[in-house]
């Protein structure tokens, strides 16, 4: 296979992080990697925010634990970022045509730039609810014509998980 077709495959979801920051390149890098994403319409829907402090990401680890618990959903993780070094939110423009695929086009090019430099990385969906029920945007400096999404988890891997799940089969088929 081609080195895209090796990291696309390879890639798997990070949660362990050594706590050392990732540098100012890599992370342009990535996120550069992100906007070169397809979008419908050429929107380019997507808006990041970087978060480097710990402290800004604990709190939004308590904020979202906290509003999981206030909707009954269970998070059975101590830390839903995964104590990683860097947390991104990728927030959508409310009034995009299809912004949840231009931003999951987005976060799907970033994970795998992510790997192809080495660095860790997961999808996580935990804060949505604590953005859903509130108004972020100014606690995250995100502009007001976006709404914050999903976030990724990014950081060196610290501890490979050995169960990397399997991928159903029989989810193609070929008409001729
Ligand atoms: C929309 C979405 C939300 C996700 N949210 C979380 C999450 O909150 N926490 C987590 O640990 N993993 C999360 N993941 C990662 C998936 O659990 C993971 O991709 C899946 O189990 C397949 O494993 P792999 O990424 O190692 O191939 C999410 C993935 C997607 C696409």
């Amino acid at each position: 296979m081609n080195e895209t077709i090796n990291m696309i495959l390879e890639r798997r979801s990070t949660r362990k992080f050594k706590p050392d920051m990732l540098g100012r390149n890599e992370l342009d890098a990535i996120i550069n990697a992100g906007i070169y994403a397809p979008s419908a319409m050429n929107q380019q829907s997507w808006d990041f925010t970087v978060i480097r402090s710990q402290e800004k990401i604990d709190l939004l680890n308590e904020n979202s634990k906290k509003a999981l618990a206030e909707m009954n959903y269970s998070n059975s993780h101590d830390h839903i970022f995964y104590h990683a070094p860097v947390v991104i939110i990728v927030s959508f423009h409310k009034e995009a045509m299809f912004p949840m695929a231009d931003c999951s086009a987005t976060i799907q090019n970033m994970l795998i730039a992510a790997h192809s430099l080495g660095i860790g990385s997961c999808w996580i969906g935990g804060a949505i609810t604590y953005f859903t029920t509130g108004d972020r945007n100014r606690e995250f400096d995100i502009p007001e014509t976006h709404k914050p999404y999903f976030t990724i988890a990014l950081g060196y891997e610290d501890y490979t998980d050995a169960n990397r799940p399997a991928r159903k089969s029989g989810t193609f088929r070929f008409l001729e």
